[in-house]
């Protein structure tokens, strides 16, 4: 399977998501402005994958922090990681990261710079590591509600390249395809930056699982001809009552769903739940540039001087979402209780 992210002989390699599936081409990152630049201009992208390069980002930047004096070194480390946090600011999972390696930064402090230093390093990896085993898990957990022969649809990239490896929505088609079910993916091309034609297709392609690539607005025509069984998305953020932010488009996409009476699914790791808020209102969406909307591969497809806009999320309430699979196990609705237990059981 494509290994979206390494960390390798002190620098973050990552594939190129802007260019694939037409060339297979790696940046690799000497700095944690590199990992930035990276992040904002979606080189990775899906939130669990920016998570893991934040991490292995603010791990770079503090091997180049030149002191021996801890309190100086915190205060460059607590820069960096604040620069890092703002890369974007809807998936939950880069500002858990940094927070985990705060964390770590201040435990390891007590023993020295060098000391401290190769404790991030360690940790970041660990959280690449882990971002893998919680994906399969997902994936064990979330294939019991696939039926051999279930047509699923999905909308932008929840797969290996928008995590550490796997996939948290295309994990749970992995896992069940591994459990000999057969599977078929309807892949939305997902506007603008087409995350389910490029990524999504390249990716299932490679694994030879089925899948046909439609466009954004053909999802409605194929759930009223009965094509679709269920949709399997994965978030960017989750609110205390079940809330989800998602790939901009999803929020219709759960709409139609349950117009048809498809279940809609979302799979993600625990540290896409935001408990510190209660819904989805809370939550920032990404605003980016107007040329993603006003161009195409460089070459502009609106007229010249139109406005045009650029929400990169928005947010499915709720009620439209039929479970949240996560490592530990499945939700059903109401959600809010059972996320609040799910956090104070540890
Ligand atoms: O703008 P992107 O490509 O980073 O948006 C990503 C998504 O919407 C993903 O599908 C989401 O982060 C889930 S990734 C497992």
């Amino acid at each position: 399977m494509v290994k979206t992210i390494v960390w390798k002989d002190n620098q973050v390699v990552m594939i190129d998501q802007r260019k694939l599936p037409m060339r297979e081409r790696y940046v690799v990152c000497k700095d944690y402005r590199s990992v930035i630049r990276a992040i904002k201009g979606l080189v990775i992208r899906g939130a669990p994958a920016i998570g893991v390069a934040a991490a292995m980002g603010v791990a770079l930047g503090a091997l180049k922090i030149r002191t021996t004096g801890m309190d100086h070194f915190k205060t460059r480390f607590d820069a960096i990681c604040r620069e890092m946090v703002a890369a974007r600011p809807t998936a939950a999972n880069l500002s858990w990261a940094v927070e985990r390696m705060k964390q770590v930064a201040d435990e390891a402090i007590q023993r020295g710079v060098k000391w401290a230093k190769s404790r991030l390093v360690e940790e970041a990896r660990k959280i690449l590591e882990e971002d893998i085993t919680i994906n399969q898990t997902i994936g064990r957990y979330g294939q019991r509600l696939l039926k051999d022969g279930t047509r699923v649809l999905t909308h932008c990239n929840a797969g290996a390249l928008a995590t550490g490896g796997y996939g948290t929505a295309l994990g749970v088609v992995r896992a069940a395809v591994e459990a000999g079910k057969r599977i078929e993916v309807f892949a939305d091309e997902t506007r603008p930056f087409l995350q389910g034609a490029r990524l999504t297709a390249w990716e299932l392609k490679a694994s030879g699982i089925p899948v046909t690539v439609i466009t954004d607005n053909a999802a409605g025509y194929f759930m009223q001809q009965r094509k679709v069984d269920a949709v399997i998305v994965g978030a960017d953020r989750i609110a205390a009552n079940g809330d989800v932010a998602k790939k901009i488009g999803t929020y219709m996409v759960a709409v139609l769903a349950r117009t048809h009476k498809i279940p809609f699914y979302v799979a993600a790791p625990m540290s896409t739940i935001d408990v510190s808020i209660k819904s989805g209102k809370e939550i920032l969406i990404e605003q980016r540039d107007e040329k993603e909307v006003t161009h195409f591969q460089g070459r502009r497809t609106a007229p010249n001087g139109v406005a045009a806009g650029n929400p990169s999320f928005d947010v499915t309430p709720h009620r439209y979402v039929s479970a949240i699979i996560t490592e530990k196990g499945i939700m059903i609705p109401p959600f809010k209780a059972k996320i609040r237990k799910v956090f104070t059981s540890g």
